[in-house]
């Protein structure tokens, strides 16, 4: 499937991201992080929510006086005084967000759906009438009544406001779930549509990018797939994803995401995933001896894309799965040639040490 050139990313590392347990960005690491998103390629970022904390509203001020492509977006909720940050601050984004679902609409408010209407409408318009341009992200949509969101969607799109957000603010949604959503709000509206997903049944990639394939123009992502609890889908699966397997080219310069994923990493102070797609350490490792073999001959057996592509190296791991091929071929690249029964034996001692899970050259070298 092509999707047309002008989908877009929105990356809430620095906003989410930093929603994330155990998270707290110093500025400086947030400035290192949006220049790092903005060479990549990100076509929004979310800067921070400035009523959050006084260092999250100084953020936002340092952050937007970056000299940035990526549009700059502050995060806030339906109230005067966070639109008044915003444009305080001067930034020429603002994500405002209001819960729709009947629960939120109880418990968080204590409101009927026609007192929604009127609080959204007041803010939108004051947050419009301040010069603001507005993403109004419906939070938890995917459990919002599929009438009211429509009705919430139209009336903020009446008000001057420029994209609709559907918040799956607990990750319940599933691709065939999104993809009837989404193709229904989008046949409904005329401004833009942007998903934001969460990770909680680990949906969520395959949602956003579903998302995009129903029509939507942009999706939220977090580097890491940083966010409150399982997170938001991963900016580098998202984009890999988009470039190999959508045929979306050109947009992202992919060959970024080690360093840029190890800076958020250092930053958030959480152990990454080593089985993580694309820069986890395991991405491109193999073990097993006939996944090895196969590699050495040819990489695409066992590989969906090149470590290259993504400035990642090819592994290939020595342990008790190794097969002779592997074997040896390890032993030529250490510049070492031995017979088959030399092989075996060599193979067999490897064998007998399960416990070793990764034997380096010089350990090889010492059975030799
Ligand atoms: N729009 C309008 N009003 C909202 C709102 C929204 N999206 N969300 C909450 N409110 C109202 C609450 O109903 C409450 O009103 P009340 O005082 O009349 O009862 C008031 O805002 C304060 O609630 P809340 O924001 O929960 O206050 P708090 O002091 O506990 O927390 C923040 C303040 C800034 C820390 C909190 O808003 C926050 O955590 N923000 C960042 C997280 C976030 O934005 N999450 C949602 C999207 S992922
Ligand atoms: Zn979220």
């Amino acid at each position: 499937m092509i999707f047309e050139s002008n989908i877009e990313i929105l990356d809430s590392t620095l906003r989410e991201g930093e929603q994330t347990p155990g998270v707290s960005f110093t500025i400086d690491e947030k400035i290192a992080i949006a220049k790092a998103l903005d060479v990549f390629g990100v076509d929004f970022i979310e800067l921070g929510h400035p009523g959050v904390s006084p260092d999250v509203y100084e953020a936002v001020e340092v952050l937007n006086e970056l000299d940035l492509n990526a549009k700059k977006v502050a995060h806030g909720r339906a109230v005067n005084s966070d639109i008044n940050d915003a444009v305080a601050i001067g930034v020429p984004w603002m994500g405002m967000f209001f819960g729709t679902s009947p629960l939120s609409l109880k418990h968080k408010f204590n409101v009927t759906k026609s007192e929604a209407l009127k609080r959204i409408e007041s803010a939108v318009k004051y947050g419009k009438d301040k010069g603001l341009k507005l993403r109004f992200t419906a939070e938890d949509a995917s459990r919002t009544d599929i009438d009211f969101l429509i009705q919430v969607g139209q009336m903020v799109q009446n008000c001057g406001v420029d994209r609709f957000s559907l918040a799956d603010t607990v990750g319940c949604l599933t691709p065939a779930k999104t993809t009837e959503l989404v193709s229904r709000i989008v046949s409904e509206m005329d401004i833009p549509i942007h998903v934001h997903c969460h990770n909680d049944f680990g949906m969520a990639t395959a949602n956003a990018l579903s998302a995009l394939e129903a029509g939507a123009r942009c999706i939220d992502v977090a580097v890491s797939g940083l966010g409150e609890r399982c997170g938001l889908p991963r900016l580098a699966e998202v984009t890999v994803a988009l470039t190999e397997l959508y045929d979306v080219r050109g947009k992202w310069n992919l060959g970024q995401l080690p360093q840029l994923s190890k800076l958020v990493d250092s930053a958030s102070r959480l152990e990454p995933n080593a089985n993580q797609p694309i820069i986890g350490k395991n991405a491109f490792t193999h073990k097993a001896g006939l996944h090895v073999k196969a590699v050495v001959k040819e990489p695409q057996s066992y590989e969906a894309i090149s470590p290259e592509s993504v400035h990642r190296k090819r592994h290939l791991v020595i342990d008790k799965y190794t097969g002779k091929a592997a074997l040896k071929n390890r032993l030529e690249t250490m510049g070492m040639s031995v017979s088959e029964q030399e092989l075996d034996t060599i193979l067999k001692e490897i064998k007998y040490h399960p416990e070793k899970v990764a034997w380096e050259d010089e350990e090889l070298r010492r059975i030799i």
